[in-house]
């Protein structure tokens, strides 16, 4: 089962930046319910939108990236095993469970492709050449031998911002 996410987008105006890429909902008054299914195992491989959504804004040439939760064209990024290839900006966003959101350049370190991803069981894979890597960015599978990098990630109001 997927968690899902109870958007109540002002009712706390609270801040969240972890070490890394990694941010929390919890306490952002996102709440997550109905989850007794920490697997990722049933989720899709098509990523929650396609590019060109007005939820997502890029900035700063690139290496910034604002993604509106309340817009019901990421819907799907508000749930564990959520996620959004990013095109423009070249950015993996995944929900990981545990009300924590991650993100990654889309550039394989293969042969940089950075447009033939899909994931499910938790794991991306870059279907140029099939390598896989896990929620952390970690290879898990070659022909890549480097992880991919990740980037930082606040949430505050129901707007995930990913800075590079
Ligand atoms: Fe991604 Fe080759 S470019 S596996």
């Amino acid at each position: 089962m997927k968690k899902e996410v109870d958007i109540n987008p002002y009712s706390r105006k609270q801040f969240l930046k972890t070490a890394g890429s990694t941010a929390l909902f919890a306490t952002l008054g996102i709440g997550f319910v109905g989850c007794s299914d920490s697997s990722m195992d049933a989720i899709s491989s098509e990523p929650s939108m396609r590019p060109g959504s007005d939820a997502i804004t890029i900035s700063n040439n690139g290496n910034k990236i604002e993604i509106d939760l309340n817009d019901d064209s990421v819907s799907g990024l508000r749930s564990e095993g959520g996620w959004l290839l990013v095109d423009d900006a070249r950015t993996l966003v995944v929900n990981v469970g545990d009300n924590v959101i991650r993100a990654f350049t889309s550039v394989c370190t293969h042969q940089q492709c950075f447009r033939d991803w899909r994931f499910s069981n938790s794991l991306f894979e870059c279907t140029c050449h099939g390598s896989r890597f896990n929620t952390s960015g970690e290879v898990v599978r070659g022909p890549a031998t480097r992880d991919l990098a990740e980037f930082t990630v606040v949430i505050e109001n129901n707007t995930v911002t990913i800075t590079k």
